[in-house]
């Protein structure tokens, strides 16, 4: 029997994103984003979101078929994201779905877009591994999770207390004056600059907070180090090197991220790490996690680049995962979540199952 043709769409934040997927084969990924309109205000304006993904979805759409060569009679299932992300943006992807399945009568799948992070992954390596400790790191999520069933059984480790990685990266971009999102500004710079030069704190990472916290991150305290020493440097009329700030903070980001994912591992036993999300596409992650894994040999999965921020892919790829493991498909009144847990994988009844 050959793969359901599984179309996925994703509307969580300024992204919209149409795929296609038939089983771990990817036919088509199309993206359009409203950053450019976002990037004057320093951050995602909501409304504007919402109204961008309105007037994108239908192109998207046609656009992803036209490159699949495929029609929407063909299409077997159709995967949405129901959550987390802005729910006037779900919405518009949600109603859009719903459309397309109840027209076409196929089955709706709304599923965890951050667990579509780890999922995509599937598209470039291949099935996932058996069982995994899966390291999401994006915009609004730093966690690990345990994951012996991508579809079905995803356990939560632990997690950011304050900030995710990606922005503790905004925000220090936006403390340096970088452009919005600040990000891969940060990233940029930080390759250019000396790790040794300016050494800020790592969060949890001693005494009883690093025990009580053994799988947690916080990143508040590092981001009010780094606003202290730009503060201190100008109070004194003295030049920073932003390379050298950049360097410092990423290392102590980067430190306690790749350290507890690699012990992670270790101590569930699964021996192997998937990463996903926008911040995995940062430099600096990707080397040292390298490094330390292959010393504690630890094997690691990374998406390639184009699958790390926010795609249809990975909500195409979720689909497939849900279908091949026979789930049920999510009933037709469900509502987009905005803090859907990442241990609920797909939308099952009508209500949130919390
Ligand atoms: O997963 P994603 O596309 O959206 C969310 O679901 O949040 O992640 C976006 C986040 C932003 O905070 C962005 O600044 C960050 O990922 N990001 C990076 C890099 N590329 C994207 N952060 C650090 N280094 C990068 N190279
Ligand atoms: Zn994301």
């Amino acid at each position: 029997m050959t793969d359901a043709l599984v179309l996925g769409i994703e509307s969580t934040c300024d992204e919209t994103g149409v795929a296609l997927v038939r089983g771990c084969a990817l036919l088509a990924d199309r993206t359009a984003t409203s950053m450019d309109e976002h990037s004057r205000y320093g951050g995602i304006i909501p409304e504007i979101a919402s109204r961008a993904h309105l007037e994108s979805f239908l192109p998207t759409l046609s656009c992803a078929l036209d490159e699949a060569g495929v029609t929407l009679e063909q299409v077997d299932a159709i995967a949405v994201a129901a959550g987390p992300g802005l729910v006037g943006s779900l919405t518009v992807g949600i109603c859009a779905a719903k459309t397309l399945a109840s027209t076409l009568g196929r089955p709706l799948y709304g599923v965890n877009h951050v667990i579509g992070h780890l999922a995509v992954d599937t598209l470039a390596h291949g099935p996932l591994p058996e069982h995994f400790i899966g390291l999401v790191v994006s915009g609004g999520h730093s966690n690990l999770l345990e994951i012996r069933d991508i579809a079905t059984d995803v356990r939560e480790l632990g997690g950011t207390l304050d900030d995710a990685a990606g922005e503790a990266f905004d925000k220090v971009g936006r403390l340096l004056g970088l452009p919005y999102p600040g990000g891969p500004h940060v990233d940029r710079l930080a390759r250019e600059g000396s790790r040794e030069a300016v050494r800020f704190p790592r969060g949890l990472a001693a005494g009883k907070d690093k025990e009580r916290h053994r799988h947690d991150f916080s990143f508040s305290g590092l981001k009010t180090a780094v606003a202290r020493y730009v503060e201190g440097a100008e109070e004194r009329g003295e030049q920073i090197d932003a390379r050298d700030v950049c360097a410092g903070f990423s290392e102590a980001v980067n430190d306690s991220l790749t350290a507890k994912a690699v012990q992670a591992a270790i101590d569930s036993g699964a021996g192997v790490i998937v990463v996903g999300g926008g911040f995995s596409a940062n430099s600096r992650l990707r080397e040292l996690l390298a490094e330390r894994a292959e010393a504690a040999g630890v094997r690691v999965r990374i998406p390639p680049l184009r699958f790390c921020t926010d795609n249809g892919a990975q909500i195409a790829a979720m689909g497939a995962a849900l279908v091949r493991a026979g789930v049920a498909p999510s009933d037709w009144d469900f509502s987009p979540d905005s803090a859907m847990p990442l241990t609920q994988t797909s939308m099952v009844g009508g209500a949130p199952a919390r």
